[in-house]
């Protein structure tokens, strides 16, 4: 019996496998929102078999995003665009999801194909914010701290996502606290230099954070899951770490989260990072084991049997696959065959199957 293709319950939704998308930019919206690229690229990873497809990271603010051609889910708008593909998403089994972000001081950039750097306010870019007035390196711009207002106006803006995804028809909920975007950012002693009580020791680092969960949680219906983000490290010395992962993760826990998915690094741009296949599922199996969370895994997944042992040596309770997916959206499919495990196909692609 393969573990990878065993239904997964999260709260009272149940998942056909443990197979996710993991979310990634597409850089294709205008006014953040999806249009056909995203139909048929969210579409055919469900029609591919994975057992959830989460959005890419879609700003809850205009100015959290990434670059102006990032998604959002600021407004009822977006919500009624998003509603034809987490509707197909579903008819093809898959459970429609979406990663709530802001992107804090690392907003405001180019789209990758254009080199992805900082934009000025001339080229259609903004001044982003941030905990402190750090820039994420020496060609971006200095953020503007946040003040009391501004940090209040984050955790109502990801409250307001919530209620905006539901309308849309997602499932699941993630709030993003990775690679180095905002929540990030507090998170960190790297970039959060505050004073007041949203920096300092860990318990004020976590605070904005863990109100942003608190609110999404209570936003969301409570038969319905959310799950978080996190970078696990920095990958420098003084930075992020597991410890303070396994802390945080607790307490997500305890405020209802159902699962943390486990990412490490984007917080600075020049942290050494020892890639290499799986290489964050370490990470996930530490915040499961110590933290008493369910979690995923990562980075680098690419095999099926390497999925499987995963799952079965009890390092993670399910996987996130990213490129490999891009590669090939039908590697669910694929996997099933290689496991042995009997998988319902597209019954229009009934003819194909071995
Ligand atoms: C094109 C692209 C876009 C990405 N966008 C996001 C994103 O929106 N949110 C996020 O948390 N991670 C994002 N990532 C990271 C992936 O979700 C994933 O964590 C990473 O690629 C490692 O997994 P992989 O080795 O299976 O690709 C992106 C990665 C790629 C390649």
């Amino acid at each position: 019996m393969s573990l990878l293709f065993t239904p997964m319950e999260l709260r009272g939704l149940r998942l056909r496998n443990r197979v996710f998308v993991s979310p990634m930019c597409q850089y294709s919206s205008r006014d953040g929102l999806p249009g056909d690229w995203h139909l048929v690229h969210l579409g055919s990873r469900a029609v591919g078999g994975a057992g959830l497809v989460m959005v890419e990271a879609s700003a809850v603010t205009p100015e959290g995003r990434i670059s102006p051609a990032d998604s959002g889910i600021w407004s009822q708008d977006h919500a009624q665009a998003f509603r034809r593909i987490t509707q197909f998403v579903r008819e093809q089994g898959a459970v429609p999801a979406i990663q709530l972000a802001h992107a804090g001081r690392k907003a405001s950039t180019d789209v990758p194909w254009r080199g992805g750097g900082p934009l000025a306010a001339g080229a259609g870019g903004w001044t982003p914010v941030a905990p402190s007035p750090l820039p994420f390196a020496s060609d971006y711009p200095r953020p503007e701290a946040l003040d009391a207002a501004g940090i209040e106006a984050v955790v109502e803006a990801f409250r307001a996502a919530a209620g905006h995804a539901r309308d849309a028809g997602f499932e699941v909920v993630e709030v993003h606290m990775a690679h180095g975007y905002l929540l990030h950012s507090f998170l960190s002693p790297l970039s959060n230099r505050r004073t007041d009580e949203y920096g300092g020791p860990l318990e004020n680092r976590m605070r904005l954070p863990l109100r942003v969960a608190q609110a999404v949680r209570a936003a969301w219906p409570d038969e319905l899951p959310v799950l978080v983000r996190i970078s696990a490290t920095d990958w420098v010395e003084g930075g992020w770490d597991l410890e303070q992962s396994v802390a945080l993760a607790a307490r997500l826990r305890e405020l209802g989260i159902d699962l943390v998915d486990c990412s490490s690094g984007g917080l600075v741009p020049d942290a050494e990072i020892p890639a290499g296949p799986g290489f964050q599922a370490p990470f996930a199996q530490a915040i499961r084991e110590r933290a008493a969370v369910p979690t995923a895994a990562v980075g680098l997944i690419t095999e099926p049997v390497q999925a499987e042992h995963i799952l079965r040596s009890g390092q993670a309770d399910a996987v996130f696959l990213g490129r490999e997916l891009l590669r090939d959206p039908y590697w669910p499919l694929r996997a099933a065959h290689v496991l042995g495990a009997e998988v319902d196909w597209p019954v229009q692609y009934a003819r194909a199957r071995k």
